[in-house]
């Protein structure tokens, strides 16, 4: 990246929120070329108390109907000059037709070596089909689930014994330090 400004981001979730909390920090670090700006949701995540903390701008938006819902997302990027959509945990599918409109970067994390294990219940499905390792994936949004272009990976061994809570564990200790390096990649 060339220059002092940084790239503004909107961090859409739907749950527990590590990786917001974990992209805030890393945004806050010298080398990040990422400011972030606002944080989505589809509903009273527990996460949004990392944009809370940080006084970052928070918006709930409904997905009941996701035509309004997108067309309100759209609004609000546009209006504040979004360039980076960073997904993390967000548990709803963008239209083919919200990622034509939006003219900035998609991307997505997810708890999986991909192609491998798309979709929910990544680490129980890798246990259960007793595969060696899992891992994680940081990729473009395309509007198939899981199926943009590989930005980055890291694989995570199972091990003797591994739980699928040991698994998420490890995985997500690994995604924390996978995004932020993807981010990198893309932008400088
Ligand atoms: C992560 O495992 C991510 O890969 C997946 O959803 C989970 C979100 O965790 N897409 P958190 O809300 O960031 O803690």
């Amino acid at each position: 990246m060339t220059g002092l400004k940084k790239v503004k981001t909107a961090v859409f979730i739907s749950g527990r929120g590590s990786n917001l909390n974990n992209l805030i920090k890393f945004s806050k670090t010298k080398k990040s070329p990422i400011i972030i700006d606002l944080v989505i949701s589809d509903k009273k995540a527990f996460g949004l108390k990392y944009a809370d903390q940080y006084k970052i701008k928070k918006k709930i938006i409904s997905f009941k109907s996701i035509k309004i819902a997108e067309k309100k997302c759209l609004i609000i990027l546009k209006k504040r000059n979004i360039e980076l959509i960073c997904l993390a945990g967000f548990m709803r599918i963008l239209s083919k037709n919200f990622i034509k409109k939006f003219k900035g970067i998609i991307i997505n994390i997810h708890p999986s070596y991909l192609p491998k294990y798309k979709g929910l219940n990544t680490s129980l499905r890798a246990l259960k089909n007793n595969e060696k390792f899992s891992g994680c994936t940081v990729h473009y949004v395309s509007s198939k689930l899981d199926s943009g272009k590989v930005i980055l990976q890291k694989k995570v061994r199972i091990t003797k014994n591994e739980t699928e809570i040991s698994l998420d564990r490890k995985i997500i200790k690994e995604e924390h330090k996978l995004y932020p390096a993807a981010i990198s990649k893309i932008l400088y």
